[in-house]
Protein backbone atom coordinates (compact mmCIF):
# COMPACT_ATOMS: atom_id res chain seq x y z
CA UNK A 1 0.00 0.00 0.00
CA UNK A 2 1.78 3.25 -1.02
CA UNK A 3 1.41 6.49 1.13
CA UNK A 4 1.72 8.79 -1.65
CA UNK A 5 -0.87 11.01 -2.78
CA UNK A 6 -2.09 9.39 -5.81
CA UNK A 7 -2.29 12.79 -7.86
CA UNK A 8 0.38 15.65 -7.28
CA UNK A 9 0.19 18.61 -9.18
CA UNK A 10 2.98 21.34 -8.37
CA UNK A 11 2.44 25.32 -9.57
CA UNK A 12 0.18 23.85 -12.91
CA UNK A 13 -0.21 26.64 -15.74
CA UNK A 14 -2.45 26.83 -18.42
CA UNK A 15 -2.16 29.60 -21.32
CA UNK A 16 -3.83 28.75 -24.23
CA UNK A 17 -3.01 30.64 -27.39
CA UNK A 18 -6.30 32.46 -28.75
CA UNK A 19 -5.23 34.66 -32.21
CA UNK A 20 -1.77 35.18 -31.01
CA UNK A 21 -2.84 36.47 -27.80
CA UNK A 22 -2.34 34.26 -25.01
CA UNK A 23 -5.22 33.64 -22.67
CA UNK A 24 -4.20 32.50 -18.96
CA UNK A 25 -6.32 29.58 -17.42
CA UNK A 26 -4.81 27.85 -15.09
CA UNK A 27 -2.36 30.49 -12.80
CA UNK A 28 -0.16 27.85 -10.73
CA UNK A 29 -2.66 25.06 -9.31
CA UNK A 30 -0.50 23.05 -6.53
CA UNK A 31 -2.71 20.08 -4.76
CA UNK A 32 -2.17 16.57 -3.34
CA UNK A 33 -4.68 14.24 -3.48
CA UNK A 34 -4.81 11.13 -1.90
CA UNK A 35 -5.61 7.32 -3.07
CA UNK A 36 -9.42 6.63 -2.09
CA UNK A 37 -10.26 10.67 -1.29
CA UNK A 38 -13.67 11.74 -3.00
CA UNK A 39 -13.33 15.38 -4.20
CA UNK A 40 -15.30 18.07 -4.87
CA UNK A 41 -14.19 20.51 -7.48
CA UNK A 42 -16.63 23.60 -7.31
CA UNK A 43 -15.59 26.87 -8.99
CA UNK A 44 -18.22 29.60 -11.28
CA UNK A 45 -18.18 28.95 -15.00
CA UNK A 46 -14.78 29.93 -16.90
CA UNK A 47 -12.89 29.20 -13.61
CA UNK A 48 -10.74 26.57 -15.04
CA UNK A 49 -12.57 23.79 -13.80
CA UNK A 50 -12.92 21.51 -17.07
CA UNK A 51 -9.36 22.57 -18.51
CA UNK A 52 -7.48 21.10 -14.81
CA UNK A 53 -9.91 17.79 -14.97
CA UNK A 54 -8.75 17.76 -19.29
CA UNK A 55 -4.79 17.90 -17.62
CA UNK A 56 -5.87 15.72 -14.34
CA UNK A 57 -7.21 13.51 -16.81
CA UNK A 58 -3.80 13.25 -19.24
CA UNK A 59 -6.31 14.59 -22.23
CA UNK A 60 -4.47 17.74 -22.27
CA UNK A 61 -0.91 19.10 -21.22
CA UNK A 62 -0.31 21.70 -18.80
CA UNK A 63 1.89 24.59 -20.13
CA UNK A 64 4.47 24.72 -17.18
CA UNK A 65 4.72 22.76 -14.15
CA UNK A 66 5.19 18.86 -12.55
CA UNK A 67 2.43 16.54 -12.64
CA UNK A 68 3.04 13.45 -10.86
CA UNK A 69 0.30 10.42 -11.41
CA UNK A 70 0.70 7.14 -8.97
CA UNK A 71 4.00 7.41 -8.37
CA UNK A 72 4.44 8.63 -12.22
CA UNK A 73 5.93 11.65 -13.48
CA UNK A 74 3.88 12.51 -16.23
CA UNK A 75 5.20 16.25 -17.06
CA UNK A 76 8.04 14.90 -19.96
CA UNK A 77 6.21 11.35 -20.78
CA UNK A 78 5.66 10.86 -24.95
CA UNK A 79 2.03 11.06 -26.33
CA UNK A 80 1.48 7.12 -26.91
CA UNK A 81 2.99 6.24 -23.25
CA UNK A 82 0.40 8.46 -21.87
CA UNK A 83 -2.18 7.77 -23.53
CA UNK A 84 -1.61 4.22 -22.39
CA UNK A 85 -1.80 5.30 -18.80
CA UNK A 86 -4.72 7.38 -19.49
CA UNK A 87 -6.74 4.17 -20.49
CA UNK A 88 -5.32 1.91 -17.79
CA UNK A 89 -5.86 4.35 -14.93
CA UNK A 90 -7.75 6.95 -15.22
CA UNK A 91 -11.90 7.21 -16.22
CA UNK A 92 -14.07 9.86 -17.26
CA UNK A 93 -17.06 10.83 -17.01
CA UNK A 94 -18.85 14.30 -19.46
CA UNK A 95 -22.04 16.30 -18.93
CA UNK A 96 -22.30 15.36 -22.00
CA UNK A 97 -21.70 11.37 -22.48
CA UNK A 98 -20.12 11.05 -25.85
CA UNK A 99 -21.33 7.33 -26.50
CA UNK A 100 -20.77 6.03 -29.75
CA UNK A 101 -24.54 6.66 -31.46
CA UNK A 102 -24.38 3.37 -33.74
CA UNK A 103 -23.57 0.72 -31.52
CA UNK A 104 -25.10 -0.89 -28.71
CA UNK A 105 -24.74 -0.05 -25.21
CA UNK A 106 -22.43 -3.41 -24.54
CA UNK A 107 -20.53 -2.16 -27.70
CA UNK A 108 -20.14 1.17 -25.81
CA UNK A 109 -19.10 -0.17 -22.01
CA UNK A 110 -16.40 -2.74 -24.48
CA UNK A 111 -14.76 0.22 -26.36
CA UNK A 112 -12.39 1.52 -24.04
CA UNK A 113 -10.95 -2.15 -23.39
CA UNK A 114 -10.55 -3.18 -27.21
CA UNK A 115 -7.19 -1.13 -26.55
CA UNK A 116 -6.11 -3.61 -23.59
CA UNK A 117 -4.83 -7.20 -24.04
CA UNK A 118 -7.75 -8.29 -22.48
CA UNK A 119 -9.67 -10.81 -24.37
CA UNK A 120 -12.44 -10.03 -26.15
CA UNK A 121 -14.90 -12.50 -24.23
CA UNK A 122 -13.66 -11.72 -21.08
CA UNK A 123 -14.29 -7.91 -21.45
CA UNK A 124 -17.54 -8.97 -22.99
CA UNK A 125 -18.76 -10.33 -19.66
CA UNK A 126 -17.34 -7.53 -17.97
CA UNK A 127 -18.82 -5.02 -19.75
CA UNK A 128 -22.35 -7.28 -18.82
CA UNK A 129 -21.21 -6.71 -15.06
CA UNK A 130 -20.78 -3.00 -15.10
CA UNK A 131 -23.94 -2.69 -16.83
CA UNK A 132 -25.36 -4.93 -14.60
CA UNK A 133 -24.20 -2.90 -11.73
CA UNK A 134 -25.26 -0.15 -13.15
CA UNK A 135 -29.17 -1.06 -13.77
CA UNK A 136 -28.90 -1.89 -17.47
CA UNK A 137 -28.86 -5.27 -17.52
CA UNK A 138 -32.45 -4.82 -19.72
CA UNK A 139 -30.59 -2.58 -22.05
CA UNK A 140 -27.55 -3.70 -22.94
CA UNK A 141 -28.59 -4.45 -26.56
CA UNK A 142 -30.11 -0.30 -26.50
CA UNK A 143 -28.61 1.82 -28.45
CA UNK A 144 -28.03 5.21 -26.98
CA UNK A 145 -30.83 6.92 -29.04
CA UNK A 146 -32.82 4.39 -27.37
CA UNK A 147 -31.92 4.71 -23.84
CA UNK A 148 -33.10 7.77 -21.46
CA UNK A 149 -30.72 10.70 -20.25
CA UNK A 150 -29.89 8.76 -17.22
CA UNK A 151 -29.72 5.73 -18.69
CA UNK A 152 -26.68 6.84 -21.02
CA UNK A 153 -25.30 8.44 -18.26
CA UNK A 154 -24.88 5.08 -16.64
CA UNK A 155 -23.44 2.94 -19.69
CA UNK A 156 -21.06 6.21 -19.71
CA UNK A 157 -19.92 5.61 -16.32
CA UNK A 158 -19.75 1.92 -16.87
CA UNK A 159 -17.55 2.42 -19.98
CA UNK A 160 -15.63 4.67 -17.38
CA UNK A 161 -14.91 1.30 -15.19
CA UNK A 162 -14.23 -0.97 -18.10
CA UNK A 163 -10.80 -1.04 -17.67
CA UNK A 164 -10.72 -0.72 -13.69
CA UNK A 165 -8.99 2.80 -13.41
CA UNK A 166 -7.71 4.00 -9.89
CA UNK A 167 -8.76 7.42 -10.43
CA UNK A 168 -12.78 8.22 -11.96
CA UNK A 169 -12.95 12.23 -13.17
CA UNK A 170 -16.58 13.13 -13.59
CA UNK A 171 -17.12 16.59 -15.11
CA UNK A 172 -20.47 17.68 -13.95
CA UNK A 173 -21.91 14.34 -14.81
CA UNK A 174 -25.55 14.87 -13.62
CA UNK A 175 -25.97 18.78 -15.37
CA UNK A 176 -28.37 17.39 -17.83
CA UNK A 177 -30.47 15.07 -15.38
CA UNK A 178 -33.23 15.65 -13.17
CA UNK A 179 -32.96 15.75 -9.86
CA UNK A 180 -34.03 12.21 -8.79
CA UNK A 181 -31.93 10.63 -11.90
CA UNK A 182 -29.20 12.74 -10.64
CA UNK A 183 -29.40 11.38 -7.16
CA UNK A 184 -29.55 8.27 -8.82
CA UNK A 185 -25.87 8.68 -10.60
CA UNK A 186 -24.48 10.50 -7.37
CA UNK A 187 -25.32 7.52 -5.55
CA UNK A 188 -23.47 5.26 -7.86
CA UNK A 189 -20.36 7.61 -7.38
CA UNK A 190 -20.13 7.28 -4.06
CA UNK A 191 -20.84 3.71 -4.51
CA UNK A 192 -17.49 3.69 -6.86
CA UNK A 193 -15.83 5.69 -4.70
CA UNK A 194 -16.38 3.08 -1.37
CA UNK A 195 -14.83 0.41 -4.04
CA UNK A 196 -12.06 2.06 -2.70
CA UNK A 197 -11.50 4.25 -6.15
CA UNK A 198 -10.35 8.04 -5.86
CA UNK A 199 -13.35 10.31 -7.67
CA UNK A 200 -12.77 13.78 -8.34
CA UNK A 201 -15.93 15.36 -9.41
CA UNK A 202 -17.03 19.02 -10.95
CA UNK A 203 -20.45 20.52 -10.06
CA UNK A 204 -21.90 24.06 -9.63
CA UNK A 205 -24.17 22.64 -7.23
CA UNK A 206 -23.07 22.23 -3.37
CA UNK A 207 -25.83 19.62 -2.43
CA UNK A 208 -23.81 17.55 -5.10
CA UNK A 209 -20.45 18.41 -3.29
CA UNK A 210 -21.78 17.22 -0.13
CA UNK A 211 -21.15 13.74 -1.16
CA UNK A 212 -17.48 14.27 -1.49
CA UNK A 213 -15.08 14.26 1.48
CA UNK A 214 -13.41 17.00 0.51
CA UNK A 215 -14.21 20.64 -1.32
CA UNK A 216 -11.70 22.00 -3.69
CA UNK A 217 -12.85 25.70 -4.65
CA UNK A 218 -11.26 26.98 -8.67
CA UNK A 219 -11.43 30.79 -8.65
CA UNK A 220 -9.87 32.45 -11.82
CA UNK A 221 -7.15 29.63 -12.30
CA UNK A 222 -6.21 29.22 -8.89
CA UNK A 223 -7.48 27.17 -5.77
CA UNK A 224 -9.34 29.35 -3.15
CA UNK A 225 -8.59 28.94 0.26
CA UNK A 226 -11.68 27.70 1.68
N1 LIG B 1 -8.91 25.82 -26.18
C1 LIG B 1 -9.05 26.99 -25.57
N2 LIG B 1 -8.56 28.11 -26.11
C2 LIG B 1 -8.69 29.31 -25.46
N3 LIG B 1 -9.30 29.46 -24.29
C3 LIG B 1 -9.81 28.39 -23.70
C4 LIG B 1 -9.73 27.09 -24.30
N4 LIG B 1 -10.34 26.19 -23.48
C5 LIG B 1 -10.79 26.92 -22.43
N5 LIG B 1 -10.48 28.22 -22.56
C6 LIG B 1 -10.81 29.29 -21.63
O1 LIG B 1 -10.46 28.85 -20.34
C7 LIG B 1 -11.37 29.35 -19.37
C8 LIG B 1 -11.79 28.19 -18.48
O2 LIG B 1 -12.53 27.23 -19.24
P1 LIG B 1 -13.06 25.90 -18.57
O3 LIG B 1 -13.79 25.15 -19.60
O4 LIG B 1 -11.92 25.22 -17.89
O5 LIG B 1 -14.05 26.49 -17.45
P2 LIG B 1 -15.01 25.73 -16.44
O6 LIG B 1 -14.60 26.15 -15.06
O7 LIG B 1 -15.04 24.28 -16.74
O8 LIG B 1 -16.40 26.42 -16.76
P3 LIG B 1 -17.90 25.77 -16.83
O9 LIG B 1 -18.36 25.71 -15.40
O10 LIG B 1 -18.66 26.79 -17.61
O11 LIG B 1 -17.81 24.43 -17.48
C9 LIG B 1 -12.50 29.98 -20.13
O12 LIG B 1 -12.42 31.35 -19.98
C10 LIG B 1 -12.28 29.57 -21.57
O13 LIG B 1 -12.62 30.58 -22.47
MG1 LIG C 1 -16.50 22.98 -17.50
Amino acid sequence: MSHHPVIHLEDICKTFSLAGQPVEVLKGISLQIDPGEFIALLGTSGSGKSTLMHILGLLDRPTTGRYNLAGQDVSQLPDERLSELRNSMVGFIFQSFYLIPYVSARENVMLPGLYSSTPGRVLKARAEELLTLVGLADRMDFKPGQLSGGQQQRVAIARALVNDPQVLLADEPTGQLDSKTSGEILDLLSDIHRQGRTVILVTHDLATANYAGRKIFLDDGRIKNS
